[in-house]
Protein backbone atom coordinates (compact mmCIF):
# COMPACT_ATOMS: atom_id res chain seq x y z
CA UNK A 1 0.00 0.00 0.00
CA UNK A 2 1.51 3.29 -0.48
CA UNK A 3 0.60 5.10 2.62
CA UNK A 4 1.41 8.60 1.47
CA UNK A 5 -0.75 9.05 -1.21
CA UNK A 6 -3.97 7.00 -0.33
CA UNK A 7 -4.28 3.50 -2.46
CA UNK A 8 -4.93 2.27 -5.26
CA UNK A 9 -8.04 0.15 -5.98
CA UNK A 10 -7.23 -1.20 -9.78
CA UNK A 11 -6.26 1.89 -11.81
CA UNK A 12 -8.15 4.15 -9.43
CA UNK A 13 -6.73 6.04 -6.67
CA UNK A 14 -9.43 5.82 -3.02
CA UNK A 15 -8.70 7.81 -0.13
CA UNK A 16 -12.33 6.94 1.19
CA UNK A 17 -13.89 3.37 1.13
CA UNK A 18 -17.81 3.74 0.92
CA UNK A 19 -18.76 1.08 3.41
CA UNK A 20 -22.42 -0.81 4.41
CA UNK A 21 -23.27 -3.29 7.44
CA UNK A 22 -25.99 -5.54 7.11
CA UNK A 23 -27.49 -6.84 10.09
CA UNK A 24 -26.98 -4.68 13.05
CA UNK A 25 -26.73 -7.10 16.04
CA UNK A 26 -23.43 -7.48 18.28
CA UNK A 27 -21.38 -7.91 14.90
CA UNK A 28 -23.04 -5.59 13.20
CA UNK A 29 -22.26 -2.61 16.03
CA UNK A 30 -18.00 -4.59 16.71
CA UNK A 31 -17.72 -3.94 12.79
CA UNK A 32 -18.99 -0.77 12.58
CA UNK A 33 -16.90 0.25 15.19
CA UNK A 34 -14.07 -1.18 13.35
CA UNK A 35 -14.48 1.03 10.62
CA UNK A 36 -14.87 4.46 12.75
CA UNK A 37 -11.88 3.33 14.54
CA UNK A 38 -9.45 2.49 11.48
CA UNK A 39 -8.11 5.98 11.30
CA UNK A 40 -6.93 5.85 14.96
CA UNK A 41 -4.71 2.92 14.20
CA UNK A 42 -3.75 2.92 10.84
CA UNK A 43 -3.84 6.90 10.19
CA UNK A 44 -2.62 5.76 6.22
CA UNK A 45 -5.40 2.88 5.72
CA UNK A 46 -7.99 4.02 3.44
CA UNK A 47 -11.05 5.72 5.51
CA UNK A 48 -13.90 3.54 5.69
CA UNK A 49 -17.74 5.94 5.15
CA UNK A 50 -20.22 4.58 6.88
CA UNK A 51 -22.70 5.09 3.89
CA UNK A 52 -25.90 3.01 4.90
CA UNK A 53 -26.99 -0.04 7.78
CA UNK A 54 -29.59 -2.21 6.49
CA UNK A 55 -31.32 -4.12 9.66
CA UNK A 56 -34.49 -5.77 9.45
CA UNK A 57 -36.02 -5.05 13.01
CA UNK A 58 -37.76 -1.68 12.60
CA UNK A 59 -36.33 1.16 14.01
CA UNK A 60 -32.49 -0.15 14.51
CA UNK A 61 -31.27 0.59 11.52
CA UNK A 62 -32.24 4.18 12.32
CA UNK A 63 -31.21 4.43 15.73
CA UNK A 64 -27.43 2.75 14.20
CA UNK A 65 -27.44 5.66 11.75
CA UNK A 66 -28.13 7.95 14.58
CA UNK A 67 -25.44 6.50 17.16
CA UNK A 68 -22.98 5.26 15.19
CA UNK A 69 -22.90 8.21 11.87
CA UNK A 70 -24.03 6.12 8.97
CA UNK A 71 -25.54 8.24 6.14
CA UNK A 72 -28.69 6.34 5.40
CA UNK A 73 -30.71 3.60 7.15
CA UNK A 74 -32.77 0.65 5.32
CA UNK A 75 -34.68 -2.45 6.43
CA UNK A 76 -33.89 -3.75 3.09
CA UNK A 77 -30.41 -5.64 1.76
CA UNK A 78 -30.96 -5.12 -1.47
CA UNK A 79 -30.95 -1.31 -1.71
CA UNK A 80 -27.63 -1.69 0.16
CA UNK A 81 -26.62 -3.76 -2.94
CA UNK A 82 -27.77 -1.50 -5.18
CA UNK A 83 -26.79 1.56 -3.79
CA UNK A 84 -23.16 2.70 -5.93
CA UNK A 85 -22.40 4.66 -3.10
CA UNK A 86 -21.32 1.46 -1.09
CA UNK A 87 -17.93 -0.31 -2.24
CA UNK A 88 -17.65 -2.77 0.70
CA UNK A 89 -20.21 -4.61 2.92
CA UNK A 90 -19.49 -6.14 5.78
CA UNK A 91 -22.21 -8.86 6.73
CA UNK A 92 -23.13 -9.69 9.75
CA UNK A 93 -26.51 -10.89 9.53
CA UNK A 94 -27.32 -14.81 10.83
CA UNK A 95 -25.93 -17.40 9.48
CA UNK A 96 -28.84 -18.52 6.99
CA UNK A 97 -28.32 -15.31 5.23
CA UNK A 98 -25.27 -15.63 4.35
CA UNK A 99 -25.21 -17.45 0.96
CA UNK A 100 -28.13 -15.14 -0.18
CA UNK A 101 -26.54 -11.76 0.65
CA UNK A 102 -22.88 -12.94 0.34
CA UNK A 103 -23.62 -13.90 -3.19
CA UNK A 104 -25.93 -11.21 -4.32
CA UNK A 105 -23.20 -8.64 -3.05
CA UNK A 106 -20.83 -10.15 -4.57
CA UNK A 107 -22.57 -10.00 -7.72
CA UNK A 108 -23.21 -6.50 -7.56
CA UNK A 109 -18.77 -5.81 -7.07
CA UNK A 110 -18.91 -5.11 -3.87
CA UNK A 111 -16.34 -6.08 -2.15
CA UNK A 112 -17.00 -8.35 1.12
CA UNK A 113 -16.21 -8.60 4.82
CA UNK A 114 -18.24 -11.60 5.74
CA UNK A 115 -18.89 -13.00 9.64
CA UNK A 116 -18.01 -16.68 9.83
CA UNK A 117 -18.94 -19.62 9.36
CA UNK A 118 -20.10 -18.18 6.03
CA UNK A 119 -23.68 -20.01 5.54
CA UNK A 120 -24.59 -23.25 6.79
CA UNK A 121 -22.45 -25.41 4.87
CA UNK A 122 -19.58 -25.71 2.92
CA UNK A 123 -21.63 -25.82 -0.17
CA UNK A 124 -22.63 -22.55 1.10
CA UNK A 125 -19.54 -21.14 1.94
CA UNK A 126 -18.33 -22.61 -1.55
CA UNK A 127 -20.90 -20.54 -3.27
CA UNK A 128 -19.90 -17.26 -1.69
CA UNK A 129 -16.18 -17.77 -2.03
CA UNK A 130 -17.09 -18.67 -6.10
CA UNK A 131 -19.31 -15.52 -6.75
CA UNK A 132 -16.16 -13.41 -5.03
CA UNK A 133 -13.55 -14.82 -7.48
CA UNK A 134 -15.89 -14.55 -10.36
CA UNK A 135 -16.79 -10.92 -9.54
CA UNK A 136 -12.81 -10.28 -8.43
CA UNK A 137 -13.86 -8.35 -5.55
CA UNK A 138 -12.27 -8.84 -2.37
CA UNK A 139 -13.81 -11.56 0.44
CA UNK A 140 -12.68 -11.36 3.97
CA UNK A 141 -13.81 -13.50 6.79
CA UNK A 142 -14.42 -12.91 10.56
CA UNK A 143 -12.15 -15.56 12.02
CA UNK A 144 -10.74 -12.81 14.39
CA UNK A 145 -8.85 -15.02 16.65
CA UNK A 146 -6.00 -15.66 14.30
CA UNK A 147 -5.83 -12.01 14.14
CA UNK A 148 -4.36 -11.97 18.36
CA UNK A 149 -0.47 -11.04 17.86
CA UNK A 150 -0.16 -13.59 20.00
CA UNK A 151 -1.45 -16.20 17.89
CA UNK A 152 0.30 -14.73 15.08
CA UNK A 153 3.51 -14.96 17.52
CA UNK A 154 3.39 -18.76 18.34
CA UNK A 155 2.83 -19.62 14.56
CA UNK A 156 6.01 -18.34 13.82
CA UNK A 157 7.65 -20.01 16.95
CA UNK A 158 5.83 -22.95 15.15
CA UNK A 159 6.93 -22.34 11.95
CA UNK A 160 10.65 -21.41 13.71
CA UNK A 161 11.59 -25.48 14.25
CA UNK A 162 12.45 -24.33 17.40
CA UNK A 163 9.36 -26.62 19.42
CA UNK A 164 10.83 -29.47 17.26
CA UNK A 165 8.56 -31.30 15.07
CA UNK A 166 4.52 -30.51 16.21
CA UNK A 167 3.00 -33.98 17.60
CA UNK A 168 0.25 -32.79 18.77
CA UNK A 169 -2.37 -29.85 19.44
CA UNK A 170 -5.23 -29.66 22.07
CA UNK A 171 -7.79 -26.82 21.27
CA UNK A 172 -11.17 -25.84 23.09
CA UNK A 173 -13.77 -23.14 22.98
CA UNK A 174 -16.16 -23.32 26.37
CA UNK A 175 -18.52 -20.90 26.81
CA UNK A 176 -21.34 -20.56 29.04
CA UNK A 177 -23.61 -18.05 26.68
CA UNK A 178 -26.13 -21.19 26.40
CA UNK A 179 -26.04 -22.62 29.43
CA UNK A 180 -29.07 -20.28 30.84
CA UNK A 181 -32.11 -22.66 30.70
CA UNK A 182 -33.84 -19.33 30.15
CA UNK A 183 -31.63 -18.26 27.12
CA UNK A 184 -34.30 -17.74 24.11
CA UNK A 185 -35.13 -19.80 21.10
CA UNK A 186 -33.27 -17.61 18.58
CA UNK A 187 -32.02 -18.40 15.12
CA UNK A 188 -28.89 -19.76 16.72
CA UNK A 189 -30.61 -22.67 17.55
CA UNK A 190 -32.43 -23.66 14.87
CA UNK A 191 -31.04 -25.70 11.96
CA UNK A 192 -32.24 -23.65 8.67
CA UNK A 193 -31.51 -20.56 10.36
CA UNK A 194 -28.74 -21.59 12.66
CA UNK A 195 -27.33 -24.47 10.94
CA UNK A 196 -25.05 -26.82 12.80
CA UNK A 197 -25.41 -24.49 16.60
CA UNK A 198 -21.71 -24.79 18.36
CA UNK A 199 -19.88 -26.58 15.15
CA UNK A 200 -20.70 -23.09 13.32
CA UNK A 201 -20.48 -20.61 16.03
CA UNK A 202 -17.69 -22.05 17.93
CA UNK A 203 -15.75 -24.84 16.13
CA UNK A 204 -15.53 -22.73 13.15
CA UNK A 205 -13.00 -20.43 14.75
CA UNK A 206 -11.22 -23.69 16.40
CA UNK A 207 -11.21 -25.44 12.78
CA UNK A 208 -9.65 -22.14 11.63
CA UNK A 209 -7.14 -21.46 14.55
CA UNK A 210 -5.94 -25.16 14.01
CA UNK A 211 -5.67 -24.71 10.27
CA UNK A 212 -3.20 -21.86 10.98
CA UNK A 213 -1.08 -22.75 13.38
CA UNK A 214 -0.79 -26.46 11.69
CA UNK A 215 -1.89 -26.54 8.30
CA UNK A 216 -4.15 -29.01 6.78
CA UNK A 217 -6.63 -31.39 8.34
CA UNK A 218 -6.91 -34.49 6.33
CA UNK A 219 -9.55 -36.35 8.53
CA UNK A 220 -11.39 -36.63 11.73
CA UNK A 221 -14.11 -38.40 14.04
CA UNK A 222 -16.49 -36.44 15.97
CA UNK A 223 -19.01 -36.70 18.54
CA UNK A 224 -22.03 -34.33 19.16
CA UNK A 225 -24.51 -33.81 21.55
CA UNK A 226 -27.81 -31.84 22.84
CA UNK A 227 -27.48 -31.19 26.48
CA UNK A 228 -30.75 -28.36 26.64
CA UNK A 229 -32.91 -30.28 24.31
CA UNK A 230 -35.60 -27.18 24.52
CA UNK A 231 -36.05 -23.07 25.33
CA UNK A 232 -38.34 -20.61 25.11
CA UNK A 233 -39.27 -18.38 22.08
CA UNK A 234 -38.87 -14.91 22.28
CA UNK A 235 -42.03 -12.57 22.23
CA UNK A 236 -39.64 -10.07 20.42
CA UNK A 237 -37.26 -9.04 18.42
CA UNK A 238 -33.86 -10.18 19.73
CA UNK A 239 -29.94 -9.20 19.70
CA UNK A 240 -26.98 -11.45 20.83
CA UNK A 241 -27.85 -13.98 23.44
CA UNK A 242 -31.21 -12.86 24.79
CA UNK A 243 -33.62 -14.37 27.28
CA UNK A 244 -36.93 -15.39 27.23
CA UNK A 245 -38.85 -17.43 29.91
CA UNK A 246 -42.64 -17.94 29.39
CA UNK A 247 -42.29 -17.98 25.51
CA UNK A 248 -43.91 -20.86 24.21
CA UNK A 249 -41.08 -23.61 24.13
CA UNK A 250 -39.95 -24.86 21.05
CA UNK A 251 -36.60 -27.76 20.47
CA UNK A 252 -33.23 -27.15 20.14
CA UNK A 253 -32.27 -28.24 17.16
CA UNK A 254 -28.64 -28.28 16.97
CA UNK A 255 -25.25 -29.38 18.91
CA UNK A 256 -24.55 -27.96 21.76
CA UNK A 257 -21.47 -29.67 22.18
CA UNK A 258 -19.02 -31.12 20.56
CA UNK A 259 -15.90 -33.38 20.79
CA UNK A 260 -13.56 -34.75 17.70
CA UNK A 261 -9.88 -36.38 17.16
CA UNK A 262 -7.91 -34.73 14.56
CA UNK A 263 -5.35 -35.68 12.12
CA UNK A 264 -3.05 -33.26 10.05
CA UNK A 265 -1.61 -33.56 6.78
CA UNK A 266 1.77 -33.26 8.48
CA UNK A 267 0.92 -36.53 10.95
CA UNK A 268 0.37 -34.37 13.55
CA UNK A 269 -2.43 -35.50 15.97
CA UNK A 270 -5.40 -32.85 17.54
CA UNK A 271 -7.97 -32.77 19.91
CA UNK A 272 -10.83 -30.12 19.57
CA UNK A 273 -13.81 -29.29 22.01
CA UNK A 274 -16.24 -26.94 21.52
CA UNK A 275 -19.35 -26.28 24.30
CA UNK A 276 -22.16 -23.90 24.02
CA UNK A 277 -23.26 -24.73 27.34
CA UNK A 278 -20.48 -25.18 30.03
CA UNK A 279 -21.29 -23.49 32.93
CA UNK A 280 -18.27 -21.88 34.83
CA UNK A 281 -17.06 -21.60 31.24
CA UNK A 282 -16.54 -17.49 30.13
CA UNK A 283 -14.79 -17.34 26.45
CA UNK A 284 -12.51 -20.30 27.88
CA UNK A 285 -11.22 -20.39 24.16
CA UNK A 286 -7.09 -21.42 23.12
CA UNK A 287 -5.00 -24.28 22.11
CA UNK A 288 -1.88 -25.94 23.40
CA UNK A 289 0.27 -27.00 20.60
CA UNK A 290 3.28 -29.87 21.83
CA UNK A 291 6.33 -30.68 19.80
CA UNK A 292 9.35 -32.72 20.12
CA UNK A 293 10.93 -29.95 21.75
CA UNK A 294 8.40 -27.49 23.55
CA UNK A 295 5.53 -26.12 23.85
CA UNK A 296 3.02 -22.91 23.30
CA UNK A 297 -0.21 -22.74 25.08
CA UNK A 298 -2.55 -19.59 24.34
CA UNK A 299 -5.79 -18.38 26.22
CA UNK A 300 -8.04 -15.98 25.16
CA UNK A 301 -8.70 -14.69 28.37
CA UNK A 302 -4.75 -13.41 28.74
CA UNK A 303 -4.71 -12.71 24.84
CA UNK A 304 -1.64 -11.14 25.03
CA UNK A 305 0.43 -14.01 26.67
CA UNK A 306 1.91 -16.95 25.59
CA UNK A 307 3.43 -19.99 27.71
CA UNK A 308 6.24 -21.05 25.89
CA UNK A 309 8.42 -24.49 26.91
CA UNK A 310 11.32 -24.43 24.66
CA UNK A 311 14.83 -25.39 25.27
CA UNK A 312 17.00 -29.21 24.84
CA UNK A 313 15.91 -30.68 28.24
CA UNK A 314 13.26 -32.52 26.79
CA UNK A 315 12.15 -33.34 30.81
CA UNK A 316 11.53 -30.94 33.29
CA UNK A 317 11.94 -27.86 31.02
CA UNK A 318 10.35 -24.78 32.75
CA UNK A 319 7.42 -22.64 31.44
CA UNK A 320 7.80 -19.08 30.59
CA UNK A 321 5.01 -16.72 30.29
CA UNK A 322 6.10 -14.42 27.33
CA UNK A 323 4.16 -11.34 26.96
CA UNK A 324 3.69 -10.22 23.79
CA UNK A 325 4.78 -6.69 22.78
CA UNK A 326 5.27 -4.36 18.93
CA UNK A 327 7.17 -7.53 17.37
CA UNK A 328 4.18 -9.46 17.31
CA UNK A 329 1.49 -8.88 14.64
CA UNK A 330 0.09 -6.03 14.60
CA UNK A 331 0.61 -5.21 18.26
CA UNK A 332 2.59 -2.06 17.62
CA UNK A 333 -1.06 -0.09 15.73
CA UNK A 334 -2.29 -0.18 19.01
CA UNK A 335 0.10 -0.21 22.33
CA UNK A 336 3.67 1.02 22.76
CA UNK A 337 5.10 -2.03 25.15
CA UNK A 338 4.47 -5.28 26.12
CA UNK A 339 2.23 -5.94 28.69
CA UNK A 340 -0.53 -3.16 27.71
CA UNK A 341 -4.04 -5.07 26.89
CA UNK A 342 -5.15 -4.97 23.57
CA UNK A 343 -8.86 -6.41 23.89
CA UNK A 344 -11.53 -8.22 21.54
CA UNK A 345 -12.57 -5.31 19.18
CA UNK A 346 -8.89 -4.62 18.99
CA UNK A 347 -9.28 -7.89 17.16
CA UNK A 348 -11.77 -6.68 14.41
CA UNK A 349 -10.12 -3.84 14.32
CA UNK A 350 -6.73 -5.43 12.59
CA UNK A 351 -9.60 -7.50 10.67
CA UNK A 352 -10.96 -4.08 9.10
CA UNK A 353 -7.74 -2.92 8.43
CA UNK A 354 -6.73 -6.16 6.45
CA UNK A 355 -9.80 -5.80 4.77
CA UNK A 356 -9.57 -2.33 3.65
CA UNK A 357 -5.74 -2.83 2.55
CA UNK A 358 -7.18 -5.92 0.42
CA UNK A 359 -9.28 -3.91 -1.91
CA UNK A 360 -6.99 -1.10 -1.61
CA UNK A 361 -3.90 -3.41 -3.37
CA UNK A 362 -6.17 -6.02 -5.00
CA UNK A 363 -4.87 -8.81 -2.85
CA UNK A 364 -5.77 -10.87 0.01
CA UNK A 365 -4.72 -10.13 3.71
CA UNK A 366 -5.99 -12.01 6.86
CA UNK A 367 -8.76 -15.01 6.11
CA UNK A 368 -10.29 -15.29 3.46
CA UNK A 369 -13.34 -17.03 1.81
CA UNK A 370 -10.86 -20.01 1.02
CA UNK A 371 -10.19 -20.64 4.70
CA UNK A 372 -13.62 -19.96 5.05
CA UNK A 373 -14.49 -23.20 2.72
CA UNK A 374 -11.94 -25.03 4.80
CA UNK A 375 -12.89 -24.35 8.13
CA UNK A 376 -16.59 -25.22 6.65
CA UNK A 377 -15.70 -28.60 5.63
CA UNK A 378 -14.31 -29.69 8.86
CA UNK A 379 -17.50 -29.08 10.18
CA UNK A 380 -19.34 -30.96 7.88
CA UNK A 381 -16.72 -33.84 8.26
CA UNK A 382 -17.54 -33.78 11.88
CA UNK A 383 -21.02 -33.86 11.20
CA UNK A 384 -20.59 -37.04 8.60
CA UNK A 385 -18.73 -38.82 11.35
CA UNK A 386 -20.96 -38.00 14.25
CA UNK A 387 -23.82 -39.55 12.49
CA UNK A 388 -22.00 -42.46 11.12
CA UNK A 389 -19.54 -42.99 14.20
CA UNK A 390 -17.07 -43.52 12.39
CA UNK A 391 -13.72 -41.67 10.94
CA UNK A 392 -14.32 -39.77 7.62
CA UNK A 393 -12.40 -37.63 5.24
CA UNK A 394 -12.32 -34.42 5.45
CA UNK A 395 -11.87 -33.58 1.79
CA UNK A 396 -11.72 -30.27 0.50
CA UNK A 397 -15.54 -28.33 1.24
N1 LIG B 1 -16.29 -13.56 14.80
C1 LIG B 1 -16.86 -13.70 15.97
O1 LIG B 1 -16.20 -13.79 17.02
C2 LIG B 1 -18.37 -13.72 16.03
C3 LIG B 1 -19.02 -13.49 17.26
C4 LIG B 1 -20.42 -13.48 17.27
C5 LIG B 1 -21.13 -13.71 16.10
N2 LIG B 1 -20.46 -13.95 14.94
C6 LIG B 1 -21.21 -14.20 13.68
O2 LIG B 1 -21.82 -12.96 13.29
C7 LIG B 1 -23.10 -13.20 12.73
C8 LIG B 1 -24.12 -12.38 13.52
O3 LIG B 1 -24.06 -12.76 14.87
P1 LIG B 1 -24.52 -11.75 16.04
O4 LIG B 1 -24.01 -12.33 17.32
O5 LIG B 1 -24.17 -10.35 15.69
O6 LIG B 1 -26.10 -11.98 15.94
P2 LIG B 1 -27.27 -11.00 16.38
O7 LIG B 1 -28.49 -11.82 16.48
O8 LIG B 1 -26.81 -10.17 17.56
O9 LIG B 1 -27.39 -9.99 15.13
C9 LIG B 1 -27.89 -10.36 13.90
C10 LIG B 1 -28.68 -9.17 13.38
O10 LIG B 1 -29.08 -9.42 12.03
C11 LIG B 1 -30.40 -8.92 11.90
N3 LIG B 1 -31.08 -9.50 10.73
C12 LIG B 1 -31.75 -10.66 10.65
N4 LIG B 1 -32.26 -10.83 9.40
C13 LIG B 1 -31.90 -9.72 8.69
C14 LIG B 1 -32.14 -9.29 7.36
N5 LIG B 1 -32.86 -10.03 6.49
N6 LIG B 1 -31.64 -8.09 6.97
C15 LIG B 1 -30.91 -7.33 7.84
N7 LIG B 1 -30.67 -7.69 9.11
C16 LIG B 1 -31.15 -8.87 9.54
C17 LIG B 1 -31.06 -9.26 13.23
O11 LIG B 1 -32.25 -8.52 13.44
C18 LIG B 1 -29.94 -8.90 14.20
O12 LIG B 1 -29.98 -7.55 14.59
C19 LIG B 1 -23.32 -14.71 12.80
O13 LIG B 1 -23.02 -15.27 11.56
C20 LIG B 1 -22.33 -15.20 13.86
O14 LIG B 1 -21.88 -16.51 13.62
C21 LIG B 1 -19.10 -13.93 14.88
Amino acid sequence: MDRSNGCREGAVMVDELGVAVVGFGWMGRVHTQAYARLPHHYPQSPRPRLITVAEEVPGRAEEAAERFGFATATRDWREVAADPRVRAVSITAPNFLHREIGVAMAEAGKHIWIEKPVGLTAEDARAVADAVAKAGVQGAVGFNYRNAPAVEAARDLIASGELGTVTHVRIRLFSDYAAHPDGALTWRYERARGGSGVLGDLASHGADLARFLLGAITSLTADTAVFVPERARPTGATAGHARASGGEPGPVENEDYVSCLLRFASGARGVLEACRVSVGEQNNYGFEVHGTRGAVFWDFRRMNELAVSRGSTYQDQPVSTVYVGPGAGEFAAFQPGAAHAMGYDDLKVIEAYRFVRSVAEGVPYGATLGDAVASAAVLDAMTRSAQRGSWVDVGSG
